[in-house]
């Protein structure tokens, strides 16, 4: 026998040799949810180890992850339903408290790489990511310039990424327009580029009491089923000019990560969402599996298939084990 791939095992030092990808806390991204108020801090119930902070004690959150080398974060406003409305104006009143949080956490933190999402589902009562007419039809065009005027509050807060996740057609284009119009051309966009009508955002939405009122997102989002209109999304994203582009959900979506790695040559990113999380978490709790050492697996199965950076609930926990 002339070829034995068993002596490439033989030993750990001959395997970290040969070993062909890992994952760094350098890669991560962390999501963390803010609260209005003072002194909260409440556990999510279907992410356990997952809070939503009020701005004191979201601070002492980042400085703690800083320190266990976690330098990036993606932050998510839960706003009270008596804020919520069919316009989703909270989103461009620049008195809100999110924008004025995003603000405290870059002067607190300024070498913190401060991310933040760009839909209206938190802040409208429809619970969609774009604006809803009156026979439910999501408004793609009136959708966009909204957005647009919330990303340009939200890099005049500080952000160093624009996130959208609205899923509606031109965002990107339109939103790199306003962004470059008022002088924020060192923003970047990372496209939530192959975003899916997808299961796995229950959590996420029970974390922010932002599911749908009516229907489903079927018609922005995109099906499960597809991979060629994730090439058709990332082209139109890389041409529009966003800086970075996103899959999401990532775990059930490896294919489609490795298509769009190999097929554009800027960074991909993996958002490894809710209930991936969950899923792992619950059965850990119940002693069905070692959830560290799953969790470990699925971030590389996501580095391997091609992402460079990853967004992942597990980010701290990851971070305090390689301490
Ligand atoms: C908002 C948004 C969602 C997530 C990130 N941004 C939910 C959705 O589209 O319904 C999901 C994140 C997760 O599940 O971890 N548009």
């Amino acid at each position: 026998m002339l070829r034995r791939p068993r002596r490439n095992r033989r030993s750990s030092v001959i395997r970290d040799m040969v070993r062909e990808n890992s994952v760094s806390v350098h890669d991560l991204i962390y999501p963390l949810f803010l609260l209005e108020g003072k002194n909260k801090k409440i556990e999510i119930n279907s992410m356990p180890g997952v809070f939503r902070y009020s701005e004191d004690l979201l601070l002492k959150e980042i400085g703690e992850c800083m320190s266990l080398g976690i330098k990036a974060f993606v932050l998510f406003p839960v706003v009270e339903d008596s804020y919520k409305d069919k316009n989703a104006s909270k989103c461009i009143d620049p008195d809100f408290f999110y924008l004025k949080s995003l603000a405290k956490v870059k002067s607190e933190f300024p070498e913190a790489l401060i991310m933040t999402d760009v839909a209206l589902d938190p802040y409208s009562s429809d619970g969609h990511d774009g604006l809803v007419d009156e026979n439910g039809v999501i408004l793609n065009d009136e959708t966009v310039e909204l957005l647009g005027k919330m990303s340009v509050l939200q890099a005049e807060a500080g952000v160093d990424i624009i996130g959208p996740s609205d899923m509606m057609d031109g965002r990107i284009e339109f939103i790199r327009d306003r962004l470059d119009d008022r002088g924020y051309e060192d923003v970047s966009i990372m496209s939530y580029t192959a975003k899916y009508a997808s299961a796995f955002y229950g959590p996420f939405r029970d974390a922010l009491d932002s599911a749908p009122k009516a229907g489903d997102k079927k018609t922005y989002q995109m099906d499960p089923a597809n991979t060629h209109e994730a090439i058709v999304e990332a082209e139109l994203d890389y041409l529009e000019g966003a800086d970075i582009l996103m899959v999401k959900p990532a775990l059930s979506y490896l294919d489609v990560i490795q298509s769009l790695s190999q097929q554009f040559d800027i960074p991909i990113a993996a958002y490894n969402v809710s209930g991936e999380y969950s899923m792992v978490k619950a059965a850990a709790q119940k002693g069905w599996l070692d959830g560290d050492s799953i969790a470990e697996e699925i971030l590389l199965s996501m580095k391997r298939a091609g992402a460079n950076i990853i967004l992942t609930y597990f980010a701290k926990e990851f971070a305090s084990r390689k301490q």
